[in-house]
């Protein structure tokens, strides 16, 4: 057939990412290459965008469109004129022959809803979940769109609606953009569909434009943000991450039952419950090393919703966005061109041919190198102490500086003051909203308290919760009407407090200047930004009633208005989001926060399966972990030092702990690991990982993280509970260069021993090291052999650091 190629960037031919699009005399192709995976679409006959491929890289020239002669499921055809026989495809069988048959409008109706579509609308015989719905003046929400034009550009283009957090590039080569256009001639409605291949990985970004060019106003009650559609499989599963409060993002995957499947959050923040996070997988559960992934990770901390359908025909569909329920948007008509424009988030669409391990190694890659601030990243954070758990809201400064003093001592290097400082803060009841100093707990403002710290040789960080207002405090008494609220009815308390009516610019301002007073009044080097209950009581009254839908939403631009000035402004000041421990750990908040506090649980035990389970999108830099108390706060656990150590190392690293407590011999111990981290902290942070046993099949945990150049790696195991009787398989590492010389060093060899006489478990003066003394081994020797590991007790853990000669 005759190829009218129009345009085209990095030409597949030597397999160079990029996008590359073909114009046929009735079709147009659309092929999008990342490193080693491709997604293909089309346009079809009607004018639908087809999808046609997502997956491992095909063949260069190779033209997919044979994969629209699918298998035509069984059809209704009293008349016997479907020639379901040649196996022919929908629009050549369905579409074209049966003019006489049915008619245009049956025809259309049948093929559909059988279609891979990379956009689908509802209404006009496509009857899955659909992409988008928008009421027009007469009522309808019919809108079939239709394919315009496209664009490809080099780089990535800025969104429009600028709130949003988004994926970034610092050079226009290291992606590909693919706007394809589609329209409905009738009402003037439009979308714009972006496609961003990042080259060096097996990624493309999606978000979606919408834009009513029509004589009236229209309602936008859903608008995703993707729309991704695969052919039948016998199976597919679903694994995503969800939990609850200190028990987040834990592992769960299931087999995709017929229909619709929702992943969501109504609760104002991506959640504790669920993640904007899944992979799909088909035939077998996602496997850590082999087979294919698909991730979908939203870039949004509000309402979101992944819905997947198995239709009937066993195709999958999964659509991921804004959440329908409680949206709207009311777009303004052609002459308000400030209105009637609506942009969804991005979504981070991954593809792994090696399972969920090559799925996260990409992701994380991508986040830390492309969506972090880009001041920190490469940057591992100082070892800081909070305050939280040593003392709640029981402090004066002179506590505070002690402990700044006596952490010190073992290496530490910032103290972050959490809640209490501020208004009247004496518990949880008050004071959200002022955000002075309480005089009573730093009588010589703020300023003085940080120099005392600064002096004790620590950087200083401190505690807020901005985007909430307490029902006692001298912000709610002035402003009772800053809150959400519905009018005429009472208000719903969370924790004693109400959240912000952040859709109001007003409100934004008190905010953002509250929060640049605080940043400017004393030498502040971190904040930990936290956010303690969901939204209810959805309304804010600077909006018309016909705008109440948008709330949600709007809150949430807000927000993220809020952060972008902030960290436009004070870009030496670090963040670390948090929302009652980890209840929004996702990629919008990661665009303005390096690190997020993974979960308010800080057992060790527990926290194995909320870092692993985080660790299937997030990076291990990212997540807030730190050593604290026993017996734990959380769950009245005891595990040892060590154990709770090595798990906070692969993280941030700080401590909860009240160092005035510590003896010398425990500032000389905690000192110790402190050295160790700082020794492996840019493997950790900068490196690849490997999960090589899973906690949630195994009743332990490993995982190894490898540096980029394969020069070094370091490896953790946990046994959560030991098994009396049986042994634990070795340690078999991954991602070491095969034939590379690794000396294998074990890290804080056992301490803790077993007095016979007792049977008590105590501390010796010396280590034992498994392996005796270091040993020199061939990275395929260790992959294939493995290490051999030896747990004493429920909670134990071994570290081997890998150096290559
Ligand atoms: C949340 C956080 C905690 C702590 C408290 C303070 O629960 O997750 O770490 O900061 O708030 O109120």
């Amino acid at each position: 057939m005759n190829i009218l190629r129009r345009y085209s960037i990095a030409p597949s031919e030597n397999h160079t990412p990029g996008v590359s699009v073909k114009e046929y005399e009735s079709r147009i192709t659309f092929r999008i290459d990342g490193r080693e995976s491709s997604y293909v679409f089309q346009v079809d006959k009607e004018g639908n965008l087809e999808h046609l491929y997502w997956g491992a890289l095909i063949a260069p020239e190779d033209d997919l469109t044979y994969l629209t002669k699918c298998n035509i499921p069984g059809l209704f055809d009293p008349t016997g004129i479907l020639d379901t026989n040649t196996n022919t495809n929908s629009d050549e069988n369905i579409l074209i022959r049966n003019d006489s048959a049915f008619g245009r409008e049956r025809q259309n109706f049948v093929g559909k809803n059988s279609k891979l579509l990379e956009w689908s609308d509802g209404g006009t015989g496509d009857f899955r979940e659909p992409s988008f719905k928008v009421k027009h003046k007469n009522g309808s929400t019919n809108c079939p769109l239709k394919y315009k034009d496209y664009k490809v550009m080099k780089g990535k283009p800025d969104i429009l609606e600028s709130a949003l957090p988004s994926v970034y590039v610092e050079s226009e080569n290291e992606c590909t953009t693919l706007e394809v256009i589609m329209v409905d001639e009738v009402t003037d409605f439009s979308v714009s569909l972006f496609y961003t291949v990042m080259h060096k990985y097996d990624i493309i970004i999606r978000r979606v434009q919408a834009h009513n060019n029509g004589e009236y106003p229209a309602v936008l009650e859903k608008l995703v943000s993707c729309t991704v559609d695969f052919d039948a499989e016998y199976e597919y599963h679903l694994t995503q991450l969800s939990g609850s409060w200190a028990r987040e993002r834990h592992i769960n995957t299931n087999k995709l039952p017929n229909g619709v499947s929702n992943v969501k959050s109504v609760r104002g923040t991506s959640s504790h419950q669920s993640n904007p996070f899944v992979v799909i997988s088909s035939d077998f559960e996602a496997e850590e090393d082999f087979g294919q992934c698909f991730g979908l990770c939203l870039v949004y901390s509000g309402n979101f919703s992944i819905t997947s359908e198995i239709s009937e025909n066993k195709r999958l569909r999964v659509n991921a966005g804004i959440n329908e329920e409680m949206f709207s948007w009311l777009l303004g008509s052609k002459t308000d061109s400030d209105s009637n424009v609506f942009c969804s988030p991005e979504v981070i669409l991954s593809y792994s041919g090696n399972g969920l391990g090559g799925l996260s190694r990409d992701m994380h890659r991508m986040i830390r190198e492309n969506l972090i601030p880009k001041q920190w990243r490469y940057k591992v954070p100082l070892t800081c102490i909070n305050t939280w758990e040593a003392t709640y809201f029981n402090f004066v400064q002179k506590d505070v500086v002690e402990i700044a003093q006596a952490a010190k001592n073992a290496g530490i290097e910032l103290l972050v003051l959490d809640d209490g400082w501020f208004g009247k803060r004496d518990n949880p009841t008050s004071s959200l909203g002022d955000w002075v100093p309480y005089e009573k707990k730093i009588p010589n403002g703020l300023n003085n308290l940080v120099q005392e710290v600064n002096d004790a040789g620590l950087e200083f960080g401190i505690w807020v919760e901005p985007e909430m207002v307490s029902a006692d405090s001298k912000l709610f008494r002035e402003h009772s009407d800053w809150c959400l609220r519905v009018p005429d009815r009472s208000l719903t308390l969370g924790r004693h407090q109400l959240v912000l009516d952040l859709t109001r610019d007003d409100v934004i301002d008190y905010v953002y200047n509250a929060m640049k007073d605080l940043f400017t009044s004393a030498n502040i080097k971190y904040v930990k930004w936290d956010m303690n209950r969901h939204l209810t009581d959805i309304y804010s009254s600077k909006l018309d009633s016909n705008r109440q839908g948008e709330v949600s939403h709007r809150f949430m631009l807000g927000v993220y208005k809020i952060f972008k000035k902030l960290t436009t402004e004070f870009p030496s000041i670090r963040i670390e989001t948090c929302s009652g421990g980890g209840g929004r750990f996702d990629a919008g908040m990661l665009a303005f926060s390096s690190q997020i506090w993974t979960s308010d649980n800080t057992d060790a035990l527990s926290r194995m399966e909320i870092q692993y389970g985080t660790s299937l999108a997030y990076p291990l830099s990212t997540m807030g972990a730190h050593v604290s108390a026993v017996p734990n706060h959380q769950t009245n656990r005891s595990t040892s030092m060590k154990t709770r150590s090595l798990l906070a190392m692969c993280g941030t690293f700080g401590y909860e702990l009240d160092p005035r407590k510590w003896t010398t011999k425990d500032t000389e111990e905690i000192k110790s690991y402190i050295e160790i981290f700082k020794n492996i902290s840019k493997v950790i942070y900068e490196g690849d990982l490997y999960r090589l046993w899973n906690p949630f099949k195994t009743k332990s945990m490993a995982w190894m993280i490898v540096s980029q150049d394969k020069k070094r790696a370091v490896a953790f195991a946990f046994k959560v509970q030991r098994e009396i009787g049986s042994l634990d398989p070795r340690l078999k590492t991954r991602g070491l260069d095969g034939d590379k010389l690794y000396n294998v060093k074990e890290l804080c060899p056992r301490t803790l021993v077993v007095n016979k006489a007792s049977g008590a478990l105590e501390h010796s003066s010396v280590g034992y090291p498994i392996l005796g003394d270091d040993i020199v081994l061939k990275g395929k020797t260790l992959e294939r052999a493995g290490l051999p590991v030896n747990f004493l007790f429920d909670g134990d853990s071994v570290c081997y650091e890998f150096c290559s000669k």
